[in-house]
């Protein structure tokens, strides 16, 4: 497995590769990789002939008060997982790197980026954006990878990709969990023994509200209210809880049968996201 921090470097490996015909698959991350990220490495890799992982925090997609400092930073724990998948390369830029000082674009996918988390994280989305744009330009691959965890960012990569004609295809792989449910997230980290224990809410309260929504006896905003209240209740901070669209994730009206519940939720500093779709079609 090589490890690259130049771009210069990597555009040369991946040319030769692609000069031989070789299919190159992508996964981006922050590092601190869990098993939802070996997941989409190992879909990755048997999909293609060569497979690429970026590690990089991204100090565009935190805001003032976030944790870009305290985010954690694993990267000799993390080239073992990564060196036992197969992966052929490791992208570990820098910052400056990634952002040169004259550095003067930004990629916003606009509307979309402002609904839900943009909505408490002004700007995270266009950080996000900028650089898997940035990334998907260094490496070319056919194909990227990303979890459905993080849902909104999924729409909003597939969106610029559709929108700027980059030519690669996006794959997205099931949430992977703890046994209690918990989706796994490199911040349940910061998670203290009693909030690991509250943390499991937050899934079983989507999937009451999906249980809800199938049900077809409350109106939208009755069952979002009590999922808010219930988890208000069990300890979280709840920033929002929604039953939305899944193609565009507005507000989800009576008539529509392909939903997402989007849901995010502060336990002492600790943030998390998770969402639970919801096929109407086969009820
Ligand atoms: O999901 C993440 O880990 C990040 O948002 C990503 C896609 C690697 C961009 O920094």
């Amino acid at each position: 497995m090589q490890i690259v921090t130049s771009v210069v470097e990597l555009r040369e490996i991946v040319n030769r590769w692609r000069k031989d015909g070789e299919r190159i698959a992508f996964v981006p991350t922050m590092g601190n990789l869990h098993a939802g990220h070996i997941k989409l490495v190992q879909s990755a890799k048997s999909s293609s002939d060569r497979s690429v992982v970026s590690i990089f925090v991204n100090p565009t997609q935190f805001g003032q008060g976030e944790d870009y400092a305290t985010y954690p930073r694993t990267e000799q724990e993390d080239f073992l997982k990564l060196e036992a998948t197969g992966s052929d390369l490791v992208f570990l830029p820098s910052v400056a790197e990634m952002y040169p000082d004259d550095a003067l674009t930004v990629i916003s996918v606009k509307g979309l980026s402002d609904l839900h988390c943009g909505e408490f994280r002004p700007g995270h989305f266009n950080g996000v954006a900028t650089v898997v744009c940035k990334l998907l330009n260094l490496v070319q691959p056919d194909t990227a990878f990303f979890g459905q965890k993080d849902f909104q960012q999924l729409a909003i990569i597939r969106k610029m990709v559709q929108d700027l004609n980059i030519p690669v295809a996006i794959e997205s792989v099931e949430t992977m969990r703890e046994s209690n449910g918990l989706a796994m997230s490199s911040r349940n980290g910061y998670l203290s023994s009693e909030e690991l224990n509250i943390a499991p809410k937050l899934y079983r309260t989507l999937c009451d509200a999906r249980h809800k929504i199938l049900a077809k006896e409350k109106p939208y905003t009755a069952i979002e209210n009590e999922s808010v209240e219930i988890l208000h209740t069990s300890g979280f901070q709840v920033d929002y809880f929604r039953i939305c669209r899944s193609n565009d994730l507005l507000a989800a009206n009576p008539s529509d049968n392909h939903l997402v519940v989007l849901a995010a939720a502060k336990l002492g500093r600790t943030r998390l996201i998770d969402n639970i779709t919801v096929n109407l079609t086969t009820v």
